[in-house]
Order: C-alpha cells, then structure tokens, then sequence
C-alpha cells in the first residue's frame, strides 16, 4: 500500500478538504483506497458521512487489540472506505507516546491492512506533534497545502526541517492552496513557494465556493459539481501525485 499524509503546522489550510477530494479521486481511478481520519475533529469523517465512532477509542485502536479492520467504514463509494476519528483521538499523541517505537505505530496499523488497500489517505490533526511525526514515517509522500502569504516559505522551512528527516524520507511536496490570484502578495508568495520548493504541485486549490461546499454537501467536489473546475482540478491533483508515490 502507498502512503500519503496531509500534513501542515498551520490549522485551516485545507488538508482536510484535499485529502477527502484526492482519496476520492483515486478510489475513482479504481485504486482500493484507505482513508484515514487521524484529527479529533472529524472534519473528514463528517465530509463523507461516516459517525465519528471508534469503539474502544483512539486507546483500542493504536494497541491493535482490536483489528484495525474492525474499525473502517465503507463510504457511499465504492472502493473508498474510511477509518474515522472521534474526539478520543486528542488524546493520540499521548498514546503513541505510551509505545517504545511510538512513531512506528501507524505504520505497523497500517501494515495490517496493507493487502486490503493500494492506496491510504492520511488526514493528520494541524502541528507537528508526535501523531504527525509517526505519519510522516509511515507515508511514502507528505502532501503540504500551503497558503501563499508572505511566511509560507518560512513553516514549509519548518515542517520539512521537522518532518524530513525521517530514517526513510518521504517526499516532501508543497500545494498552493486557497490560492486566490487577484492578490498581488498572493502571486509573489507562490512563485516564492515554487522557487525554494520545485517539487510544489502545478496545480493549484484555488479560493473557491465549490470547493468549500465539500464540508457543507458532505460528499467531494466531483459527486455534487461532476462538472466544475475544481471537480478537474482534484483530478489533476490525483494525477499528478501517483506518480511520485
Ligand atoms: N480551496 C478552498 N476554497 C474555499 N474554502 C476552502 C478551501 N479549502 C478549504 N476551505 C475551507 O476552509 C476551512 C478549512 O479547510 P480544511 O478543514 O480543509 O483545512 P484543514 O487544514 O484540514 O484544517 P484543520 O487544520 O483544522 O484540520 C473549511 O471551512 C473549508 O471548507
Ligand atoms: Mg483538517
């Protein structure tokens, strides 16, 4: 299975939003696709209609007593399921921090449903805490919606300082997101971005109405505007990370 994890210090970037488009569109491509709810939040879980239940809890789930498999949810599409978080998973970083290897543990959580999935959907919580940290172990690729203000190349800085340079490094790329490209500070930012981070996606998430409407209609963009841009644009996404996977 690839691994591939929404991560930023900075909350309300648009992990969320992105992770539950680009797992969607994958699942699309038919690649059986795992996606993991990692924030208390429940932002993800919500925007695919899943209750933010895990029996047993965040506690449960990370000692693997009771099989990981147990705790997914099939979505209303096929081929995407999703691991939900409740309000038990504030306490995660805790718990991992209970284990000798503790950023190990969701890659070995991972590891049990390896066959079932070509392709897992990391939502993480925003920071970089020790949750954070052991996705970015367990992920063949850290996907980091960043906003282009005037400090965006200084938290990528940080992030990648924190987060690559793990035993095993996975990529490390930047997307632009909430791009809103009447703003000359907004234009400045982004090349700024692509210059120091060549990796970024060419793709863009724009600022826009029906991208945000995925937390309102609770299903992704390409299910309630088929045939929007932003519906293409997530396509685009998708198409351009598997490669790097
Ligand atoms: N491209 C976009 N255009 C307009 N609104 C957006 C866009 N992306 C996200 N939003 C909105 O911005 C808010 C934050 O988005 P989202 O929840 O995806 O960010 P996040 O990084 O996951 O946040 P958190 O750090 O709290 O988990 C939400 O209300 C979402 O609907
Ligand atoms: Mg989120």
């Amino acid at each position: 299975v690839k691994v591939a994890a929404l991560v930023s210090m900075k909350g309300g970037v648009g992990k969320t939003t992105i992770a539950v488009n680009m797992a969607y569109e994958a699942s699309r491509t038919g690649r059986r696709t795992l996606l993991w709810d990692l924030d208390p939040q429940g932002a993800a879980s919500f925007s695919l209609r899943i209750k933010p239940k895990v029996k047993g809890g965040a506690r449960g789930l990370i000692s693997r007593r009771r099989p990981v498999d147990r705790a997914v949810r099939g979505t209303d599409f096929d081929e995407l399921d999703l691991l939900p978080a409740d309000l038990s998973a504030r306490h995660l970083d805790v718990v991992l921090d209970g284990y000798k290897r503790s950023t190990a543990r969701l890659g070995r959580l991972l590891a049990d449903v390896a066959g079932d999935y070509d392709l897992a959907v990391l939502d993480c919580p925003p920071g970089g805490g020790l949750t954070v940290e052991a996705a970015a172990e367990a992920s063949d690729l850290l996907l980091v919606p960043t906003i282009p203000t005037p400090l965006a190349t200084r938290a990528l800085d940080q992030t990648h300082r924190l987060l690559g340079r793990a035993r095993r490094p996975p990529a490390f790329v930047p997307v632009l997101s909430l791009v809103d490209r009447r703003k000359g500070l907004h234009r400045v930012a982004a090349d700024d971005v692509r210059k120091a981070y060549p990796e970024t996606l060419t793709t863009e998430v724009p600022d826009a109405l029906t991208v945000e409407r995925t937390a309102v209609e609770r299903a992704p963009v390409a299910v309630f505007a088929p045939h929007s841009r932003a519906a293409s644009m997530f396509a685009a996404i998708w198409d351009e990370v598997e490669p790097r996977l």
